[in-house]
């Protein structure tokens, strides 16, 4: 396994590149891709910054250029579900572009002439994540959870109910919003290549959402990103 790994903002996977041995870092089209062993995998870490076509190019050029096998997006995202509270992890089983609508040339979320709107995450990684997260949050205080499901990627970042409540209708499996998953999972799904996501809770994705974001992803996200990334290179 070669594995691309993938966060929007610094703060995402502030540590991962200290932990890596044998670093190589080249830059490439405005990013900077940084390849070496983290801790018993052959890895390459790159920050995407925000929105689906930013994370679709990374994802492309982590297959095409540095060859990574298989791909994980480490990151924060806002509530989708009441039972889904910051602090939470949400590991994804499919994801949907909540903004794509071809409709009426194509049914709303599918993507034109791929005959995908949900596109499911890679089994195996997914369960990896899922036990690598299991065992972070046993060790965090308050006792947050860890959710599997849908979640929602799009060029908005969710600040009102009444957009979440939109959203929540028309996909109403929805546990977290963000702005890259869906675009990376495309990619992967094109190219045939495994990929998993994984999201820390740092907001409701309503009115708080701009200063609770700022806050979660300065003060905790990078840990939770360090935390549940060792455990799955570890295991
Ligand atoms: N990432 C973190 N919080 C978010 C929100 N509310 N909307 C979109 N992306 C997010």
């Amino acid at each position: 396994m070669r594995l691309g790994i993938i966060s929007a903002l610094a703060e995402e996977q502030m540590g991962l590149i200290d932990a890596m041995q044998h670093v190589e870092k080249q830059v490439h089209g405005m990013r900077e891709y940084t390849a070496g062993k983290l801790w018993d995998i052959d890895a390459v870490c790159v920050l995407s910054r925000i929105g689906k076509v930013a994370a679709a190019m990374t994802a492309s050029i982590l297959v095409e250029k540095f060859r990574v096998t298989h791909i994980v997006f480490t990151g924060v995202a806002g509530s989708g579900d009441v039972g889904v509270r910051v602090g939470d992890i949400v590991v994804a089983e499919s994801l949907v572009q909540h903004d794509m609508d071809a409709s009426p040339l194509f049914p709303r979320f599918e993507i034109p002439l791929t005959g995908q709107s949900h596109i499911a995450s890679d089994r195996d990684l997914t369960r990896r994540l899922a036990l690598a997260a299991r065992e972070f949050l046993q060790e965090e205080p308050d006792t947050p959870q860890l959710h599997r499901g849908l979640i929602a990627s799009g060029d908005q970042f969710i600040k009102h109910r009444a957009q979440l409540g939109a959203l929540k209708d028309a996909l109403p499996d929805l546990l977290a919003v963000e702005m890259e998953g869906a675009a990376v999972a495309q990619v992967c799904f094109e190219l045939g290549i495994p990929f998993g996501v994984i999201r820390t809770i740092s907001d409701n994705a309503n009115e708080d959402a701009p200063v609770d974001f700022m806050e979660f992803v300065h003060k905790v996200a990078s840990r939770y990103a360090f935390g549940v990334l060792q455990n799955f290179c570890r295991t």
